[in-house]
């Protein structure tokens, strides 16, 4: 077992290896099956899994309802990140709906509701760039904080200026970043910058929704209601997946006896200024391998450097726009 590693300042500690919830929500990621769902969050529990990460938005509320239900009788056991910002979210004005911190409080209540807890252990700004409402949430926040309601808070965004005003108010805890073989752009500013204001780094993407696990080939199609379908059908989408694919052709050759989904979430915990990671997983089998690539271990430097001939250090590609 990998040690635990602290969420910056906030006084949580989590298991390295923690799970995205997002695909099981149901309606983004292809066809899900609730049971599957409850069951690979009972699993990775029993595994030794300790932070689960959620929103709001995911699956119109419905993947906060699927944890909320795991966690009953047993609320303990769970660190619960979950997520506020997008629902009823502006686009022409550019701005959330929480125009005031009051608004954020009662946005948090049905947060609440939904996990069927009274407490939240990471709340975080779902909103990646500056936007009219981001001081609403951190006073909310503070409030939320002396009534018991929220353990901590943070941000999910990769931009560095943004973070950088985010935090000057000294109360935020976590980031929540894009970070992978294929896109370590964090490793030049903002990792230094986290370990500097001791921000706990929670990194998803580290599977690049599945490329890193190498199952996909150019012939790949995907099911009706899964958003990577437009790898496919938008051509620009198209020639980047195909590019991705023969970065993950030259990872197969450096690494031919090694399990490639298990390399990239190696190449995550290896590096010290991550807290946790949360590979997105629909079923059993997929916990299980993601949280076994822990058993072998940090990289070796040998595995570092062959990496890093294939992917830079702090080059790579942002694959979310944020
Ligand atoms: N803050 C934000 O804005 C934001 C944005 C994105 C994600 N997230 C969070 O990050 C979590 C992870 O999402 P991600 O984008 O980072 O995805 P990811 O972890 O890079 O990839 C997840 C997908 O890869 C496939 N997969 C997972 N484990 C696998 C395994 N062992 N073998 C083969 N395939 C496997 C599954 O999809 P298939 O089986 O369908 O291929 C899964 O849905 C989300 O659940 C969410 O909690 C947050």
């Amino acid at each position: 077992m990998l040690k635990e590693r602290k969420l910056g300042k906030s006084g949580i500690s989590v298991y390295p290896i923690g799970i995205g919830l997002w695909a099981i929500g149901g309606k983004t990621w292809g066809p899900t099956s609730d049971r599957e769902s409850l069951d690979t969050i009972s699993r990775a529990l029993d595994l030794g899994v300790t932070f689960f990460d959620t929103a709001d938005i995911y699956g119109d509320g419905h993947s906060e309802e699927l944890l909320g239900r795991a966690m009953q009788g047993r609320r303990d056991k769970f660190i619960v990140g979950t997520k506020i910002g997008w629902i009823g979210f502006d686009g022409e004005e550019n701005a959330s709906a929480y125009t005031s911190p009051e608004k954020i409080i009662v946005g948090v209540e049905d947060n609440l509701k939904r996990l069927h807890t009274d407490y939240i252990d990471i709340l975080q700004w779902h909103v990646n760039f500056q936007d009219p409402t981001t001081e609403n949430f951190i006073i909310g926040c503070e409030r939320l904080k002396k009534q018991g309601k929220i353990r901590g808070y943070g941000v999910s965004t990769s931009d560095i200026d943004y973070l950088r005003s985010f935090v000057s108010t000294g109360g935020p805890d976590t980031l929540q970043i894009d970070y992978s073989i294929l896109n370590r752009t964090a490793e030049k500013e903002i990792f230094p910058f986290c370990r500097d204001e001791n921000l706990g780094v929670i990194v998803r993407g580290g599977l690049a929704m599945g490329i890193l696990t190498g199952k996909f080939n150019p012939e790949t199609t995907f099911p009706e209601g899964d958003f990577r379908r437009s790898w496919i059908e938008n051509p620009d989408q198209k020639e980047q997946f195909l590019e991705d694919l023969r970065v993950v052709d030259k990872l197969k050759d450096a690494f031919p006896s090694q399990n490639l989904a298990e390399l990239a979430i190696r190449f995550i915990i290896s590096n010290p200024a991550v807290s946790v990671i949360i590979p997105g997983a629909k079923r059993v089998s997929q916990l299980e391998s993601n949280f076994h690539a822990g058993d072998a271990g940090l990289l070796t430097d040998q595995e570092m450097d062959a990496i890093n001939h294939i992917v830079a250090p702090g080059k790579g590609r942002k694959i979310w726009p944020a």
